[in-house]
C-alpha cells in the first residue's frame, strides 16, 4: 500500500521512521511547508530519538532515505498537492491543520482508500478510532480520526473497567510533555497559558480527550471530569485515572482483569510494568499506555487509581501504524 504524509512535524517524522523501519508500506510522498533541506535534516537528527540510522539525501524534489525515493512538496493547501499520479492508498494528515470534514474531503481528488487524521476531528461526522476498541467497525470509512495520544492512553483502561464494573464517577489528569503548540519563551499565542515559557512552567491547559471519551462511552457522558497539565519535559507523559466504583471490589481482581483483558483485546496497545520507572523510560515504547503496576491503588474497595505512562509521539505513531495495518 502506498502512503503519503502531509505534515512532517513530530508525529509525521515519527511515522516516517516507523514506516521506513518496517517494510509493510511504501511511503511515496511527504508534504510540509518547511524547506526540503530542513525536512531532510530533521528526519536525520532528532533530539529525543537520536540520529536516524538511514542515509538521507536531497535530490531535486525528492528525499532519498536509504534506497527509498520519496517525493517532497511544500504546499500549504491540499488542493495544490502534486499527488495526482501517485496512486496513494492512505493519506495521513499530521499537519495540525485541516481537521474538519470539508477540509479532509479535499483529499478525495487523489482517490485514496483512507485518509487518517492524527488528532481528533473538528467534525462530528469523522469517526474516532482507537485500535482494539472500535477499529473493526469503521474499516469501510474513508476518513478516520486516530484520536489523540491522551485519549489512547485512557480508552483501553476505561473500556476494561467500564465493561466489568459500574462506574459512578471518572476523573483523569494528564501530565503531558510540552509540544510545538507552546512557546519556548513567553510570546504571542491565542491561548494565554500556552503563550508562556514551556521550559519553566507547569501549564494548566485544556484536553480534547474529555469530549472524545464522552462520545466513545455514552453511558459515562455525565460522569467524567478531567485536568490537563503541560510540564517541562520534551517527551513522555502520564495519565492518572481515578474511578469511583458503585460496588466494592478486590485489588487483586482488578490486577487480574487488567492483565487478562489487556494482554488479549489490547495486545500491542497496552503493556504493564512493575519496575519503578519514570517518564523518560517510556520513550520509544510502542504502546498507547504503559500501566504502572506500582501506582495502582484501591481505597475503601471502591476508589480505584490507575496510572499509565505513554510516549505521546512514538506510542501514538505506533497506534497510527497499527491502524494502517488493519486497513490493508
Ligand atoms: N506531539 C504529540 O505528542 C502529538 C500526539 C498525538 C497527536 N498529535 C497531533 O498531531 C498533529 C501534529 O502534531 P505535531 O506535534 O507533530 O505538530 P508539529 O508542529 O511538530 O508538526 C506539524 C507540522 O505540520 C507542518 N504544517 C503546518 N501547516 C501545514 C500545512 N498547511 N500543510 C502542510 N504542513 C503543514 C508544520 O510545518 C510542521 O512540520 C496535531 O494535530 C497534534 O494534535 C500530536
Amino acid at each position: 500500500m502506498k502512503v503519503a504524509i502531509n505534515g512532517l512535524g513530530r508525529i509525521g517524522r515519527r511515522l516516517t521512521r516507523i514506516l521506513l523501519n518496517h517494510s509493510d508500506f511504501e511511503l511515496v510522498a511527504i508534504n510540509d511547508i518547511m524547506d526540503i533541506q530542513l525536512a531532510a535534516h530533521l528526519l536525520k537528527y532528532d533530539t529525543t530519538y537520536g540520529i536516524f540510522n538511514f542515509e538521507i539525501q536531497v535530490e531535486g524534489a525528492h528525499i532519498l532515505i536509504g534506497n527509498k525515493k520519496i517525493q517532497y512538496s511544500q504546499s500549504p493547501e491540499i488542493e495544490n498537492l502534486p499527488w495526482q499520479n501517485l496512486n496513494i492508498d492512505i493519506i495521513v494528515n499530521c499537519s495540525g491543520t485541516n481537521k474538519n470534514s470539508p477540509s479532509l474531503s479535499k483529499y478525495h481528488v487523489f482517490n485514496p482508500k483512507h485518509v487518517i487524521l492524527s488528532s481528533p476531528s473538528e467534525s462530528e461526522s469523522v469517526p474516532t478510532i482507537i485500535y482494539g476498541f472500535n477499529h473493526e467497525a469503521f474499516k469501510n470509512q474513508i476518513i478516520l480520526s486516530n484520536s489523540s495520544c491522551t485519549t489512547y492512553s485512557i480508552v483501553p483502561i476505561l473500556d476494561i473497567i467500564n465493561s466489568h464494573f459500574e462506574i459512578e464517577y471518572f476523573h483523569f489528569s494528564t501530565i503531558h510533555c510540552y509540544t510545538n503548540d507552546q512557546n519556548l519563551q513567553d510570546a504571542a499565542h491565542q491561548d494565554f497559558r500556552r503563550a508562556r515559557n514551556a521550559g519553566q512552567n507547569i501549564v494548566p491547559t485544556s484536553t480534547s480527550a474529555t469530549k472524545v471519551i464522552q462520545k466513545l462511552f455514552p453511558n459515562l457522558a455525565h460522569k467524567i471530569s478531567a485536568s490537563s497539565y503541560r510540564v517541562p519535559v520534551a517527551n513522555g507523559s502520564i495519565t492518572e485515572m481515578v474511578f469511583t466504583l458503585k460496588n466494592p471490589t478486590d485489588y487483586l481482581a482488578i490486577l487480574d482483569l487488567l492483565r487478562e483483558v489487556g494482554l488479549q483485546k489490547y495486545k500491542n496497545v497496552i503493556t504493564f510494568t512493575d519496575a519503578p520507572i519514570v517518564s523518560s523510560d517510556c520513550i520509544e515504547m510502542p504502546f498507547a499506555s504503559v500501566v504502572d503496576l506500582n501506582s495502582i491503588s484501591l481505597t475503601e474497595a471502591r476508589f480505584l487509581k490507575i496510572v499509565t505512562f505513554y510516549d505521546n509521539e512514538h506510542g501514538y505513531s505506533s497506534m497510527l501504524h497499527l491502524l494502517m495495518q488493519s486497513l490493508k
